[in-house]
């Protein structure tokens, strides 16, 4: 037996209409989806807004939004009009930030392959910053005849609590150069005595989903004195803050999370710009998905399942990291939800998990339109094709107003790349 969704899970602007449907900026879900199909991506787009200009205001010019989190034309619009840099992670998403119109320099480059050709076009452009990952890319950047203002990531040898496979602090991993290993302080000496780049700072970034506040003090604490040393004027601290997924999970506000990762910077003696680069904390709380249920199979003495007409193609989270979500019925938000379901998609494996522990009202039936709240990150950013299934739209809404941002596919987008 579960209560009604907890409101604090939903978007900001998350309210139930007079007709009892749930509203998102005003407009009606049940509409959205009449108008838009689903499975549909639905964002609150003032709290876009309010979280990037909360990250703005907590950490000044410099902080990045991460891209890799969700990323389309509109969204690379709005986060530069809220004033914060963008941080790419390929050449595939510096490319719609600049036909987005987003000024180069307000770019930062990541990832830990870059190819020549990325990193061609990056110093062509003129991206604000190249985070170099390895001495691989140091080579490469010397065969390039530029001299491109770039922070060296650092492994501080911290491990995150959070899932193996999105840590990324700790010793043994494909990022960076390693603290421990004394790799760190040659990378400094041979990019501070480079003719190939200006070395402006140090990056760091522990993991992804990480609720511990000493996580990132720890980390904190083992780059600052190579930073000091070295004299460079910057640090950035990565992203990784955790947001509530479900019931009973809290996370600290990106505000509060700045604060306290700028308070230990200072007292590690940083004087200069410290930001950082989050992602799930912009999008993941402002965005939900909404289904349509097909099939309702109640296996008796077992379980009910319950299958959808998206899946594992549109949030592949529950299959990749064990991710949990919540269920709701938009037309009946408040009420409470004493049916236990398994949420699945309509994917050809029995792995296909959107929801293991799922609660419904009682009186669930097919044509439903049911929700999964926290949706925003890593959801349509990771969706795939499989099955030839379609990738969903994805709308903003504002003030009584949608927009679709991304059109759902058509079969024939599937049949583009066919010979
Ligand atoms: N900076 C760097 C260098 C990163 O690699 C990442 C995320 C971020 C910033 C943003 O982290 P965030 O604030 O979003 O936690 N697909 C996984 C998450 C992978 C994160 C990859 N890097 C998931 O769905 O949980």
């Amino acid at each position: 037996m579960a209560g009604p969704i907890p409101l604090d899970l939903l978007p900001d602007s998350a309210l139930i209409a007079d007709d009892g449907w749930l509203a998102i900026g005003g407009v009606s879900t049940q509409s959205l989806a009449a108008e838009y199909g689903t499975p549909l991506f639905i964002y609150d787009e003032a709290q876009l807004r309010a979280r990037c200009r909360e990250a703005v205001g907590v950490f000044g010019d410099g902080v990045a939004y991460a891209s890799k989190a969700f990323l389309c034309r509109a969204m690379a619009r709005l986060v530069h009009e809220e004033g914060m840099w963008i941080d790419v992670a390929s050449g595939g998403e510096l490319h719609v930030a600049l036909t987005a119109g987003i000024p180069a320099n307000r770019c930062v480059f990541h990832g830990n392959n870059k190819s020549l050709t990325e990193l061609r076009t990056a110093v062509e452009v003129g991206v604000g910053r190249i985070v170099v990952d390895s001495f691989d890319e140091m080579d490469r950047l010397d065969a390039l005849n530029a001299r491109p203002e770039v922070l060296l990531r650092i492994t501080p040898g911290v491990e995150a609590h959070t899932h193996e496979f999105v840590m990324t602090g700790q010793d043994d991993s494909k990022f960076g150069f390693g603290w421990r290993s004394g790799a760190a302080k040659v990378a400094i000496t041979r990019a501070r005595s480079s003719n190939s780049m200006r070395l402006v700072g140090l990056h760091m970034h522990i993991g992804s989903q990480v609720f511990v506040a000493d996580n990132f003090a720890k980390a904190i604490e083992v780059v600052a004195p190579l930073a000091i040393e070295a004299d460079l004027p910057e640090l950035v601290v990565g992203g990784g803050l955790g947001v509530a997924y479900v019931e009973g999970e809290s996370a600290v506000s990106i505000t509060d999370w700045g604060r306290a990762v700028l308070d230990v910077a200072r007292s590690c003696g940083i004087p200069g710009r410290v930001t950082a680069e989050p992602g799930r904390a912009i999008v993941a709380q402002a965005g939900i998905t909404i289904y349509e249920v097909g099939t309702i199979k109640a296996l008796p003495g077992i379980r009910t399942y319950v299958s959808v007409d998206g899946g594992m193609s549109d949030n592949p989270r529950p299959v990749l990291y064990g991710s949990g979500y919540e269920t709701f019925l938009p037309r009946a938000t408040s009420a409470s939800r004493p049916r236990p379901i398994r949420l699945v998609g309509k994917h050809c494996e029995s792995g296909d998990l959107l929801v293991r522990e799922g609660w419904v009202p009682e009186n669930l039936a097919v044509g439903d339109l049911l929700c999964t709240p926290v949706t925003g990150a890593y959801g349509y950013s990771m969706a795939s094709n499989y099955n030839r299934l379609l990738r969903p739209a994805v709308v903003f809404v504002a003030d009584g107003v949608a927009r679709e941002v991304i059109r759902r596919e058509t079969h024939d987008d599937l049949q583009r790349l066919d010979a």
